[in-house]
């Protein structure tokens, strides 16, 4: 009897031994093989406690076969009469939950609506499902009619990220990572132009940096606009293009970009394209990607004799904006809040930028205006918290955490 007792307690920590060597050395196996099978099954054990208390469930009257009395259920000396009836009864209905589906950081569930349910009823008890399944954070992440796709993640996958903005296609980067674990790709055939706002210190420069080292092996100039005297963009000099530190250096810059358009759309014009990608490779110009650092400086007037510069300048950007596409000449433009206060012509400017990245920032218009005309696609619409980039090899200092941003749609 004590032998028995002994080989089943040895075998019991040599199993509890064993699964904590397995977890320790090869954690994704382990997930796969034995924790995750152990989540789901709790998940369907539990999914009508769950779905009732965070309010998903939804009352129907169904055919029930009733037991008036259960014997076991009354005392002893109280006489049993076991009577069946069917009976319509009011019960509380979970939502139909799919199979769950395995990710590297936690698992998918497709959920079929109620009548009268919508994804957004599914989101606003994200938080709810996130306590009640013991998991970091549930997203809904698609939605389909009738059919709402949530995204459990174990643990944050924005607390450490280190990935290399070098994706090996051309013109896309990829300076981070999507709270749903996913890399964070800027693919600029799809977005061409950027708006990258934030408070200061908050990782403009320091995305700006990560996308200029994610670009530079890649056949495509790089154009810099440093309105902070330099300091950010000028250790890149030797891979940049062209480098403007100052106003008036910013000017002719622009100016030069504006004719580079114009040689562009003459070659486009008379090959009978409609923009460059529709030409033969070998006449193809190279792409253009041009990077602005504090934006707002291009705008500032000390005085009045500045005013027809800084007209010059807004035109000429809003040029480059708006015919670049076509052309191949892309923009990202950083500045701390790009408003109309700023001056006339940041708000067209601004409506060019489809691509919105919002870092930290200070006030609450700040993020309004900057993601102000990005429409939500399901996949994206939940996105509770901003994407984060790692720290870029150029930056001397590493203390605060990088933040960016509105996914990128
Ligand atoms: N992704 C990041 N990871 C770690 N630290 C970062 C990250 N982004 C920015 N930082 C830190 O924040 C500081 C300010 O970033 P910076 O890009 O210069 O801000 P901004 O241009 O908005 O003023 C940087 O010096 C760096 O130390
Ligand atoms: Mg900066």
């Amino acid at each position: 009897m004590t032998n028995t007792m002994y080989a089943t307690l040895g075998f019991l920590a040599a199993t509890a031994a064993g699964a904590w060597a397995w977890r320790r050395r090869h954690p994704r196996s382990y997930w796969y093989a034995v924790a995750f099978p152990l989540r789901a099954a709790r998940v369907y054990l539990t999914w009508r406690h769950v779905s009732y208390g965070c309010t998903l469930t939804r009352r129907r009257r169904a055919w029930r076969l009733s037991l008036e009395a259960v014997p076991g259920l009354r005392t002893a000396s109280a006489v049993i009469h076991e009577r069946r009836r069917v009976r319509r009864v009011d019960i509380d209905r979970a939502p139909r939950l799919g199979l769950l589906r395995p990710t590297a950081l936690g698992w998918r569930v497709r959920i079929h609506l109620h009548d009268g349910q919508l994804p957004d009823d599914y989101a606003k008890v994200a938080e709810r499902l996130a306590h009640a399944w013991r998991v970091h954070a549930v997203r809904v992440v698609d939605s389909k009619p009738g059919v709402v796709t949530l995204l459990a993640t174990m643990r944050d996958p924005l607390s450490e990220v280190d990935i290399a903005p070098e994706t090996g296609e051309l013109l896309t980067v990829r300076p981070g990572r999507l709270e749903n674990g996913r890399d964070w790709v800027i693919d600029f055939r799809t977005v061409p132009h950027w708006l990258n706002a934030g408070a200061t210190q908050s990782g403009k420069s320091n995305l700006a940096n990560a996308i200029i080292k994610g670009l530079a092996p890649q056949p495509v100039a790089i154009v810099g606009f440093d309105l902070k005297g330099g300091v950010e963009f000028t250790p890149y000099a030797p891979r940049l293009s062209a480098l403007a530190r100052t106003r008036t250096e910013c000017v002719a810059l622009l100016d030069d970009l504006v004719d580079v358009l114009t040689g562009r759309m003459r070659i486009c014009r008379e090959a009978g394209a409609r923009n460059v990608w529709k030409l033969p490779e070998h006449a193809r110009p190279v792409p253009i990607v041009v990077l602005v650092d504090e934006v707002a400086e291009l705008f500032l007037m000390a005085d009045k004799s500045e005013k027809d510069e800084i007209a010059k300048t807004a035109t000429a950007l809003l040029r480059v904006a708006q015919l670049g596409r076509a052309f191949a000449v892309y923009l990202i433009v950083c500045g701390q809040r790009i408003g109309s206060d700023l001056g006339p012509g940041v708000t067209a400017l601004r409506s060019q930028l489809s691509g919105r990245i919002c870092h930290r920032v200070n006030d609450p218009e700040t993020a309004n205006m900057t993601s102000a005309i990005w429409t939500p696609t399901p996949s994206t619409r939940h996105a509770p918290s901003p994407p984060r980039h790692p720290a870029s090899p150029s930056s001397p200092d590493k203390t605060a955490p990088g933040t960016a941003p509105a996914p990128s749609t």
